[in-house]
């Protein structure tokens, strides 16, 4: 979500005549987004804007924005321990980036949060964006949350849920088609309540025959229907609203990945209830089996916490043993850090000891990387479509690709072009724990955005 809040960021500032530039020393403007999800990111913010004070010096005609969630929760506290910072801004009022800047320019410096997001505004999709690549785009289908986990700062800066229409959804795949995008990311904080708050609002205006349960489903199915959209991908669902519709939705729209990223948190349930997660460990495998059975070859990717107050050994053995079982093939997996204003914040006398914590985090990743290269490996031998996205950071002889599963594919640059955006064949000859390695086949479709000619 914050990536995409900084293409937004990037588009209004360039359709205000601002051009990108890679070295800071030359920039009038310096935005920084934040985020504010994890204790670290909060950390690392105010030693950057230290660093940044010297280019202030240098240049005073330099303006400095901080953005985000972070920011949404930091407020008047940024330029407070930052005096040269000339505009703070949060997450329901990032279209107003650019009238901030010129604000700051004649009246000095500016801190604006809004409360809550205006649903005119609220949709990062809607602003200009300026994408990072240009063949695969975000396309945010809801902001907010309406859950309360006790570890999760989100809903108190993102505010609560709030769908787009699907209507607008379909329009805005339908533009990023036609400007040659053909990968597309549904985003949200809980893709699959989405357009619950629309079904709620119809009924109250007396329309009882609007259904609120195959919204999601239907959403996914509406967005691969889209002409050139090759693929489609969503983050992040709630295993506790997760349902059958979707996976038959997934299984039965080709464009649709096969992969779904399904965030456990714990395999306690003990720690699921005192995190208001809303599902027990067996549900959980349960629905992580059903999407096996429906979904042909689907890759299965998670969030786990480690360290959550008042997680016992037991508790921590039973997250082992369900993140075994689950046989993920990857994980993102973080050491709980306390966020302001959350319920688990408060429960100080709870908080785990750091060197155990620290312990249990490497064993979980033993569990985690272990499954991950027995998934790798089963993928040897299979040829597999993949998007190219440019040559090998590491060996440029390379390139590199997604497979539909999103697994990391390496394989010897061919004969002829291949350009970033283009699909190939590739057959899987090596898995390792975040990679594979392939040799190409052959070309499935060429690129077909444009590519972007520097104006000099
Ligand atoms: N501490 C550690 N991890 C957290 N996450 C969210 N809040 C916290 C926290 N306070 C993790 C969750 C979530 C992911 C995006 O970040 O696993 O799914
Ligand atoms: Fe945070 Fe839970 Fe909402 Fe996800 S569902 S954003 S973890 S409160």
């Amino acid at each position: 979500m914050n990536e995409h809040d900084s293409e937004r960021i990037a588009g209004l500032l360039e359709s205000d005549g601002y051009e990108e530039t890679s070295n800071q020393s030359d920039a009038d403007v310096i935005v920084v987004n934040t985020c504010c999800i994890r204790e670290n990111a909060d950390n690392k913010l105010y030693g950057t804007l230290g660093n940044m004070k010297q280019l202030k010096d240098d240049n005073p005609d330099l303006q400095i924005m901080v953005g985000g969630c972070l920011a949404q929760k930091d407020r008047e506290l940024i330029q407070q321990r930052a005096g040269h910072v000339d505009v703070v801004f949060g997450t329901h009022n990032v279209h107003r980036a650019t009238a901030l800047l010129s604000d700051a320019r004649s009246n000095g410096p500016v801190t604006e949060i809004w409360e809550e997001a205006d649903p005119d505004e609220a949709f990062a999709s809607a602003l200009p964006a300026r994408r990072e690549i240009d063949y695969a785009a975000w396309l945010t289908i809801q902001v907010g949350c309406d859950n309360s986990c006790a570890f999760c700062i989100v809903p108190s800066v993102r505010g609560v849920e709030i769908s787009r229409t699907p209507e607008e959804i379909v329009a805005e795949a339908e533009r990023l088609s036609s400007q040659g995008v053909t990968e597309i990311t549904l985003l949200g904080q809980n893709v699959n309540s989405y357009g619950r708050d629309l079904a709620l609002a119809a009924r109250r205006s007396g329309d009882q025959s609007v259904r609120i349960r195959p919204a999601f489903a239907q959403l996914l199915r509406s967005v691969g229907a889209v002409d050139g959209i090759r693929r489609v991908r969503y983050t992040s669902p709630h295993p506790k609203d997760m349902t059958t519709e979707v996976f038959e939705a997934m299984a039965e729209t080709p464009e649709v990945m096969p992969h779904l990223h399904f965030p456990l948190q714990s395999g306690s349930d003990r720690i699921l209830r005192k995190m208001h997660r809303g599902y027990r460990a067996e549900r959980f495998l349960a629905k992580a089996a059903q999407a096996r059975e429906t979904i042909p070859d689907l890759a299965l990717t998670t969030d786990i916490i480690v360290g959550f107050p008042g997680e016992t050994e037991d508790d921590f053995t039973e997250t082992l043993r369900v993140a075994a079982k689950a046989e993920f093939d990857s994980a993102f997996t973080f050491v709980y850090s306390p966020r302001p204003g959350t319920e688990a914040a408060e429960m100080v006398d709870d908080f785990c000891d750091p060197d155990e914590v620290k312990d249990r985090y490497a064993r979980l990743r033993t569990v985690i990387e272990r499954s991950a290269l027995a998934k790798q490996q089963g993928r040897v031998g299979v040829t597999e479509e993949v998007i190219v996205e440019g040559p090998s950071k590491k060996d440029p002889t390379r390139l590199s690709g997604r497979t539909g599963q999103n697994k990391l594919v390496h394989f010897p640059r061919p004969e002829g072009p291949l350009r970033p955006g283009s699909y190939a064949r590739v057959r899987v000859t090596e898995g390792h724990t975040q990679y594979l390695i392939g040799e190409f086949v052959e070309r499935t479709a060429a690129a077909s955005h444009r590519t972007r000619i520097p104006v000099l």
